[in-house]
């Protein structure tokens, strides 16, 4: 694919084909996608945690309000980051998003899943406390076209012209 149509096509995938899992190549292609994630004064605030084990991932599927798609990923990846950097939790989007794309390109599907119970998913993957974990990407091949969970409606986007200003605010 080339780039802006990776970019414009991703769409949350939330149902995933176990019968087909992610290679140790797809994996290390998305944790370096990650990897190479510019950040606030190349500080690279974050840690990955890539995540196979059923057991974990059904326990993490329920940290979070809207996570069950957790459950049934054929991976997950932990984003924790270090809130005492500079603009850890903007980094962390940066990181997140780019193994997104990078999983799309070859074919995978992926979701972020928030962690309303933060404590609870720090807990199931022995985070130290003074980390964050806020939200972790469930990754798999698409099952089927995307079904997504009746709270989490998939969304269209708003047009340019109701978010672009020009030169100034109030300004179209
Ligand atoms: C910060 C953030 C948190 C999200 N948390 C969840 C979540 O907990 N559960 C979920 O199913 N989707 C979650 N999503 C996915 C969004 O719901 C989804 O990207 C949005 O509805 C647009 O749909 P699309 O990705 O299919 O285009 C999250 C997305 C972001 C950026």
């Amino acid at each position: 694919m080339d780039t802006y149509k990776t970019i414009t096509s991703l769409r949350s995938v939330r149902q995933f084909d176990n019968a087909h899992p992610i290679s140790d190549d797809a994996l290390h292609h998305i944790l370096q996608a990650g990897r190479m994630s510019g950040s606030s004064k190349n500080t690279q605030p974050w840690w990955f945690i890539a995540i196979t084990d059923r057991e974990t991932l059904t326990a993490l599927s329920k940290c979070g309000d809207f996570a069950q798609h957790l459950a049934g990923a054929a991976l997950a990846v932990a984003i924790v980051f270090d809130p005492t950097f500079y603009r850890g939790e903007f980094d962390s989007g940066r990181a997140a998003q780019n193994m997104m794309l990078a999983a799309w390109n070859d074919g995978i599907g992926s979701c972020i899943a928030s962690m309303h119970r933060e404590d609870a998913a720090k807990a199931a993957l022995s985070v130290p406390t003074e980390y964050r974990l806020q939200h972790i990407i469930s990754f798999g091949y698409p099952r089927n076209a995307d079904q997504s969970i009746p709270a989490v409606k998939r969304q269209g986007r708003k047009p340019l012209a109701e978010i672009v200003l020009r030169e100034k605010w109030g300004q179209k």
